[in-house]
C-alpha cells in the first residue's frame, strides 16, 4: 500500500519493509560483535511501541540473552519534582547486569533517558541504547548520552507502521509510512 488512512490522517509509504529489515540485519550484526562474551545480556523491550522491532531482531541474535517487556508508566505523582514514572514488567534487581534499552523510536530522548538514568540507580553493570528509528535533529542529549545503536536515522517528521502508532492505529503495518502534510 502506498497510502493509508489513520483516523483523520494520511500517511504515505516511506520505508518499505525490506530495507526496515535489511536495517535490523545490520544492528544485529554489530550486537553480534560486542555482546559475544559478554554473559548473560538483557535485553529491556519498550512497550507497546518496540515490539515488533524487538521480535525481528533477536532473530538475528546468536549469543545467549534473556528479554523483558517493559512500559513505563504514565502515573503522575505529586512530588515537587513533577512526574514521577516508574517502569512496569521487570521486578528482579538489575544489579550488575549488561542492559541494552530496546526502542522503536528515540525523539526527544526524553524517554529513553529517563529509562538509561533508572537503570543507573540500579547499579547495572552497563546500559546500552537501541532503537528502530532515530532522528537526530530532534535527539537533546547529544554529547551526554550517546545512542549506541539506531538502525536507522529519519529526518524530523512523524511517523507510523512497523510497531509505531498514530494515536494507537497503524502499529501492525509492516512498511513505514510519513504523515502526508
Ligand atoms: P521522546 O521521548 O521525545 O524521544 O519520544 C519517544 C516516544 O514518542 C516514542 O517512544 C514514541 O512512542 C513517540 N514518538 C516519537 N516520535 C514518533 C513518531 O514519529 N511516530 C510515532 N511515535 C513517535
Ligand atoms: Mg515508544
Amino acid at each position: 500500500m502506498n497510502r493509508i488512512k489513520l483516523h483523520d490522517k494520511y500517511f504515505r509509504l516511506f520505508i518499505p519493509n525490506e530495507k526496515i529489515e535489511e536495517s535490523i540485519i545490520n544492528v544485529a550484526e554489530k550486537l553480534n560483535r560486542d555482546y559475544r562474551n559478554i554473559p548473560n545480556p538483557l535485553f529491556l523491550s519498550v512497550l507497546n511501541g518496540s515490539f515488533m522491532f524487538s521480535a525481528h531482531l533477536m532473530k538475528y541474535l546468536d549469543f545467549n540473552s534473556e528479554i523483558s517487556f517493559v512500559r513505563l508508566s504514565s502515573y503522575s505523582g505529586t512530588s515537587t519534582t513533577g512526574e514521577v514514572r516508574q517502569m512496569l514488567g521487570f521486578d528482579r534487581s538489575l544489579k550488575g547486569r549488561h542492559v541494552i534499552i530496546l526502542e522503536d523510536i528515540v525523539d526527544t530522548g526524553g524517554t529513553v533517558v529517563e529509562l538509561y538514568n533508572m537503570m543507573q540507580r540500579q547499579q547495572v553493570a552497563d546500559v546500552k541504547i537501541c532503537t528502530l528509528l532515530l532522528k537526530p535533529e530532534a535527539y537533546l542529549y547529544s554529547g551526554k548520552i550517546g545512542i549506541d545503536y539506531a538502525a536507522m536515522e529519519i529526518p524530523n517528521d512523524f511517523i507510523v507502521g512497523f510497531g509505531l502508532d498514530y494515536d494507537e492505529l497503524g502499529r501492525n503495518y509492516k512498511d513505514i509510512y510519513v504523515l502526508d502534510k
